[in-house]
């Protein structure tokens, strides 16, 4: 008989089955590769998940996807927590109205400066896939700040990062749609503090951003108000960082 862990394992290792297949036209994460994308859905719930019960909270009522895009994480959401009552969160308001209509959440059109963003309730679970990734040190601490500001007692916080597997793609080539030499720059700003940051071409306050797991531990460890669960690197999609975070009630 397998052990209850084994279990456990074999579960989480299964897909939620069930997840819409129809990808939005406006859809910037597809990349020409649905297989790919319903991959990084699905990667995306074991690390909630796993998220979830190291914290110890296994049926969380209110939910946001911040930033949810064009719901890649969100069409897993519905089906993963169906009791849920889902709140989708985008600056892209085509995304926050698709999420809204394709996976019945409640939207909210998010602002570009994050401190004016708020909710009228607080969460059990906030899911943050991809937005620190892009943001300077100022738009990551407006992140933490509103993730702080929209926890219940007790709520988790599932938030991913550009870490040290990040670090080495960019050291061996990959650029992250950036010109090589903002990729120079981040990863010299990197090795000096710990983080690295440089907008894309085409626009100022949106860019990659790159993050040592001692710099991230060392910035949340000031706030008192959030335990620290977790920090797994590579656990999204072989890829970022994940950090489950727990409000203190
Ligand atoms: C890499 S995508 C990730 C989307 C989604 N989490 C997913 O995994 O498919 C980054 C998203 O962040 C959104 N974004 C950027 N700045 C934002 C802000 N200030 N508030 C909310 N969303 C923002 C973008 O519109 C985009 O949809």
């Amino acid at each position: 008989m397998p052990s209850r862990l084994a279990s456990l394992a074999a579960e989480l290792a299964e897909p939620v089955p069930g997840v819409a297949a129809e990808i939005a036209p406006g859809d910037m994460m597809l990349h020409g590769d649905p297989a790919h994308y319903a991959v990084a859905g699905q990667s995306a719930w074991r690390c909630i998940a796993t998220g979830l019960l190291a914290a110890g909270v296994a049926d969380p009522k209110r939910v946001l996807d911040l930033p949810c895009g064009h719901g890649r994480v969100t069409r897993v959401l519905r089906r993963a927590l169906p009791d849920a009552e889902l709140t989708v969160c985008d600056l892209d308001r085509d995304g926050v109205d698709h999420c809204a209509s394709a996976f019945g959440a409640t939207p909210v059109y998010s602002r570009e400066d994050l401190a004016e963003v708020g909710f009228d309730e607080a969460f059990d679970l906030i899911w943050c896939g991809s937005l620190v990734t892009h943001l300077d040190k100022p738009g990551w601490l407006a992140t933490f700040q509103l993730v702080m500001r929209s926890l219940r007692p007790q709520g988790v916080a599932v938030i991913t990062f550009h870490g040290r597997w990040s670090a080495y793609r960019m050291q061996t080539g990959k650029n992250y749609g950036l010109p090589r030499a903002r990729v120079e720059q981040i990863l010299a700003s990197y090795a000096a503090t710990g983080f690295g940051y440089a907008d894309y071409e085409n626009g100022t306050g949106y860019g990659v951003s790159l993050n040592s797991p001692a710099w991230l531990i060392g910035e949340v460890q000031a706030w008192q108000e959030l335990r620290i669960v977790a920090l797994c690197e590579r656990q999204w999609d072989d890829h970022q960082d994940v950090l489950v975070v727990q409000a203190m009630g």
